[in-house]
């Protein structure tokens, strides 16, 4: 299964499996996250057999259960669209190795996450990680039309991008975002909403994977 591929599969899961992630596995995913940290600056780590975070005292918290590994995005201050971007790197790469994952800003233990930050660091989410009891639903979608603007003819790719753009995980399934084409140049801007910074990181990840990297560059907003 290819990232791409990945982008069709994956649905958030929020009931896991007591089914351990493999050391194969975890050394995939550990060495993805050393290469973005050293990219970025960014501060991510993997969190394995850790089910303090999503207890809270009892088995299942919010509409979580079983969930006892997870990915802790953290960051300084104005990273959202990087947590965003890279953060569902790590979400299409776990779904390639057959793992399921949840973004999570609000429904976890944030003081019972083991992690240490630097100075100005702070955790942006979590990302749940393991066998599902199930492998998600798909979500509810905006009309494609309703999440670009378009000036001229559209090309091909174009297109493929807006759909692997509608099939982003966002938070509250919100889709608060707006790609736009005009004469070739590509942009995209966050709409007011919770997170919507970190989802456009995650929208445009995804959209660079459908309509394909070579085809074209972001243009500031
Ligand atoms: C930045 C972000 C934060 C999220 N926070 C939560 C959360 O706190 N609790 C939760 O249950 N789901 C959370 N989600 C998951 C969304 O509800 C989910 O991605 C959305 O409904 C779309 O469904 P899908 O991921 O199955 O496509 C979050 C998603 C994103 C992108």
């Amino acid at each position: 299964m290819t990232l791409y591929d990945a982008i069709f599969e994956r649905h958030s899961v929020r009931k896991y499996e007591n089914k351990p992630v493999e050391p194969e596995k975890a050394a995939v995913l550990q060495a993805k996250i050393d290469e973005i940290n050293e990219k970025t600056g960014l501060s991510f780590s993997l969190c394995l057999d850790e089910p303090e975070a999503f207890m809270a005292n009892k088995p299942s918290y919010g509409s979580f259960a079983g969930c006892r590994n997870y990915f802790v995005l953290a960051a300084g201050k104005g990273r959202d669209e990087d947590i965003g971007y890279y953060g569902e790197e790590l979400v299409l790469l776990s779904q390639t190795l057959g793992l399921n994952t949840c973004w999570v800003a609000l429904t976890f233990e944030k003081n019972k996450v083991p992690v240490t930050l630097k100075d100005g660091e702070k955790i942006y989410d979590v990302v749940a990680l393991g066998y599902g009891q199930n492998q998600g639903v798909p979500h509810k979608s905006k009309p494609t039309e309703k999440l670009y603007r378009a000036k001229g003819e559209l090309p091909d790719w174009f297109m493929k991008g807006m759909e692997a753009a509608a099939l982003a995980p966002t938070a509250i399934n919100q889709q608060r975002f707006i790609i736009s084409y005009d004469k070739g140049k590509v942009s995209a801007k966050a709409l007011l909403g919770p997170c919507s910074k970190t989802d456009l990181g995650i929208v445009k990840y995804h959209f660079e994977l459908g309509a394909g990297k070579d085809n074209f560059v972001w243009e500031e907003k």
